[in-house]
């Protein structure tokens, strides 16, 4: 339902009042009359005015001074106002509070035709002030209840994941209990189906570890400083070298590479898109990683580029999605949690990420932070 608008109307003179309503009676609003600056402040407490006619010259406090007031209290500071004065009167000049709000003016005799669509125009602006301030409340209300549910779900998953890990410890334990207390009585097959039991625990849990992981980003606490991204993104690699050496691959890691960010999550992407690089360009007998920067609008643009298995760009958007993978387990291992984190970690820092592929032909990734 709408409340009917309301205009408050002030002049001494009652045939003054008498004609105005007589203009006003044709605009959809209810108007209230105060016959001078006092009982109209009176009627502020009570109304909710969307736009005030105010007489200029009166006995006692003036049009102006009546403004003045209004326009010192919270309430009313923004209520619209048109000034009825005589024409040898310099209104302009005279009221010095219409910075604060709209002011209009008009001389007597007034042509009514004027007025009536004067008054229109404040009721239409007062209206869609309202409408835009009751969006905006729901709005607000609306990310609050979101914000509790992200919460909520949040904690949640955390609790099941962790919940989760407990009968998983005791699946792999009691297994390997059973491989070893029976290892006499178990054929070949027994000890492998056994072992595969095993292996499934295993990679659940560390499917589990991964949502973990990923919920523990959302809870953590940023402390953003500037970072060298070069020096990570050089020990990334050296890592990755020592550990499979018999690899070829050419790291090229843009000098003074820095940002303003949470190390801690910063070195887990680096690590997750290096390391990506790196297990995707596995198949190759040599390839080449990038790590750079490229001048953004405004901000800067991040990458990480490989020459390796590439993907298809159709399945672009699913990369970022927890547990989604674009290859075979039999080609490359994974859980596909890595993309997952990292977007989380940039859209903390208010960032974006994105990709750039073509199967068999490498594949880059952009972020910003
Ligand atoms: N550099 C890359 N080249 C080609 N494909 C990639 C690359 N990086 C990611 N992908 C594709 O995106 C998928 C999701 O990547 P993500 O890092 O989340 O998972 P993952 O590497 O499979 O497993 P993990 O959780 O161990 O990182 C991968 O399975 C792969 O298909
Ligand atoms: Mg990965």
């Amino acid at each position: 339902m709408t409340v009917k608008q309301k205009i408050l109307i002030v002049d001494d003179k009652k045939e003054n009042i008498v004609a105005l309503r007589h203009v006003l009676r044709e605009v959809e609003a209810e108007v209230i009359e105060a016959n001078n600056g006092n009982e109209a402040l009176a009627a502020t407490l009570h109304h909710d005015f969307a736009v005030g006619l105010l007489d200029v010259q009166m006995p006692g406090m003036n049009g102006f001074e009546l403004a003045e007031l209004l326009r010192g209290e919270e309430r009313t500071r923004e209520l619209p106002i048109i000034f009825l004065s005589a024409a040898d009167c310099d209104a302009e000049y005279l009221f010095k509070g219409y910075q604060a709000g709209a002011v209009d003016f008009m001389l007597k005799p007034f042509d009514h035709r004027v007025l009536v669509s004067k008054v229109e125009v404040f009721l239409r602006l007062d209206r869609q002030g309202r409408e835009l301030k009751e969006a905006l409340r729901q709005l607000s209300e609306r990310t609050v209840e979101l914000k509790d549910l992200v919460e909520e779900l949040e904690s949640f998953s955390y609790a099941v994941s962790h919940d989760l890990k407990a009968p998983l410890r005791s699946i792999d334990g009691f297994t390997r209990a059973i491989l070893e207390s029976q290892a006499g009585k178990l054929d070949e097959q027994g000890i492998q189906d056994f072992n595969r039991v095993r292996a499934a625990a295993q990679r659940m849990g560390l499917l589990i570890d991964g949502l973990l992981e990923l919920s523990r980003i959302t809870r953590h606490q940023l402390k953003t400083r500037p970072v060298d991204i070069t020096a990570i993104a050089c020990e990334v690699a050296a890592r990755l070298k020592d550990a499979e050496h018999d690899r070829n691959v050419e790291f090229v890691i843009a000098p003074g590479l820095c940002a303003e960010a949470d190390e801690h999550l910063l070195r887990a992407v680096l690590e997750n898109l290096i390391g990506n690089a790196w297990k995707y360009t596995s198949k190759k007998p040599s390839a080449r990683i990038e790590v750079g920067s490229l001048p953004g609008d405004g901000r800067t643009v991040y990458f990480v580029r490989d020459d390796g298995a590439g993907f298809d760009m159709a399945y672009a958007d699913k990369l970022f999605s927890a547990f989604q993978r674009l290859h075979r387990s039999a080609d490359f291992t994974g859980m596909g949690i890595g993309l997952a984190t990292v977007k989380r970690i940039v859209v903390r820092h208010g960032g974006r990420i994105w990709a750039e592929a073509a199967p068999g032909k490498g594949a880059a990734f952009f972020f910003t932070l």
